[in-house]
C-alpha cells in the first residue's frame, strides 16, 4: 500500500476517525526524522501488532536547549517517506512548528518529576519535561492503542511510562531493543556528526556497558564498583569526555549499592559534538 503523508491534524483525524469507527486499532511511532534502522525496527514491531501504522516526523523545538542543535538538526523527508513506506507505515505525519504549536510558546507542559531529573536530565534540564509535552501532545493527536519508543533512549522510555501511568492515559507503551551497528554502536541519528576519528572510537560506550555487565556475570555485586569499572574503560578513550556512569534500577532509575533484581547500566559521553548514550541490563539473582 501506498503512504499517505499529511501535515495538518485536521487530516490526520479525518483519517484515523474513520480507521477506527471501523474497529481498525492504531500504532504510533513518533520520531525526529532522519531515520535509521532502529526507527525502521520500531515501525516493524509496530506494523506486526496493529492494523493501522502511524509514524511522525516532528523535530520538536521544546525538547533543545538554547545550546543544542535544533537548528542543524539532520533531516531528509524523501528518505525518511521510502523508509517508512518499506517498514509498513501507513500514514506519515509531518507537521511544522506553527501546525503543532500555534499559539507561540505553549503554557501547558507536561513534566514528570523525578525520574526527569538525574542522568540526562542533569545535563539537560528542560529537555524531558519538551519530550513529555509533545509526546502527550501527539498522543491527543494520534489515540494509538500502543505507541512504539527505543530502549536506546531508555530515560525517555521510563519517563513516558511513567506519565502514561499517572495520567491514566489509554496508551500501551511498547519498549524496543537498541539497534546497533557491527562494531556495537547504538544506532542514532546524531552520529551523522562524528567525523572519522570519533566515530572508530564512539563504539567504547558498548565495550564500557560490555566491562560491567561481566563483572556482574562473574560475581560483583557492588553497584559503586561496577560504576568504577565501567567509568574507567570510558575515560581511557581520549576522543570520549564521560558524562556519566551509572547502575541504576530499571524501574527507577536510581543508583543501586547491592545489586539485585533488574540492573541497568547506564552511560553518557560526550564524543566530539554529539552526546552519545548507550545502556544494557540484566537481571541480578537471588
Ligand atoms: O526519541 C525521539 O525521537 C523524540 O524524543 C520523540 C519521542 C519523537 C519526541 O520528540
Amino acid at each position: 500500500m501506498t503512504i499517505t503523508t499529511v501535515s495538518t491534524i485536521k487530516e490526520l483525524r479525518s483519517i484515523l476517525d474513520g480507521a477506527r469507527a471501523d474497529g481498525q486499532r492504531v500504532g504510533f511511532t513518533p520520531t525526529m526524522g532522519f531515520l535509521h534502522q532502529g526507527h525502521v525496527s520500531l515501525m516493524e514491531a509496530a506494523r506486526q501488532d496493529n492494523d493501522l501504522v502511524v509514524a511522525s516526523i516532528f523535530v520538536n523545538p521544546l525538547q533543545f536547549a538554547a545550546n543544542e542543535d535544533l537548528s542543524d538538526y539532520p533531516r531528509d523527508l524523501a528518505r525518511d517517506t521510502e523508509l517508512s513506506q518499506g517498514a509498513g507505515v501507513d500514514v506519515l505525519f509531518t507537521p511544522d512548528v506553527s501546525e503543532m504549536y500555534p499559539f507561540g510558546p505553549v503554557l501547558t507542559t507536561v513534566s514528570v518529576g523525578e525520574i526527569s531529573e538525574r542522568w540526562e536530565g542533569a545535563t539537560r534540564p528542560t529537555h524531558f519535561a519538551g519530550v513529555a509535552t509533545v509526546v502527550s501532545k501527539l498522543f491527543s493527536i494520534v489515540g494509538p492503542c500502543r505507541a512504539y519508543f527505543g530502549e536506546k533512549d531508555f530515560q525517555q522510555l521510563a519517563v513516558i511510562r511513567r506519565m502514561v501511568a499517572d495520567l491514566s492515559m489509554p496508551v500501551e507503551v511498547v519498549g524496543c531493543p537498541i539497534i546497533r551497528e557491527s562494531d556495537g554502536l547504538a544506532m542514532s541519528s546524531r552520529n551523522v556528526y562524528l567525523t572519522p576519528e570519533q566515530r572508530a572510537a564512539a563504539p567504547v560506550l558498548r565495550r564500557a556497558l560490555d566491562a560491567g555487565l561481566a563483572a556482574i556475570e562473574n560475581g560483583e555485586r557492588s553497584g559503586p564498583a561496577v560504576q568504577a569499572i565501567v567509568a574507567a574503560m570510558l575515560d581511557a578513550e581520549p576522543e570520549a569526555d564521560r558524562d556519566y556512569a551509572a547502575v541504576v534500577g530499571a524501574g527507577t532509575l536510581a543508583p543501586v549499592n547491592e545489586l539485585s533484581g533488574e540492573i541497568r547500566i547506564l552511560v553518557a559521553a560526550k564524543v566530539g559534538r554529539p552526546r552519545l548514550i548507550d545502556n544494557d541490563g540484566l537481571v541480578v539473582g537471588a
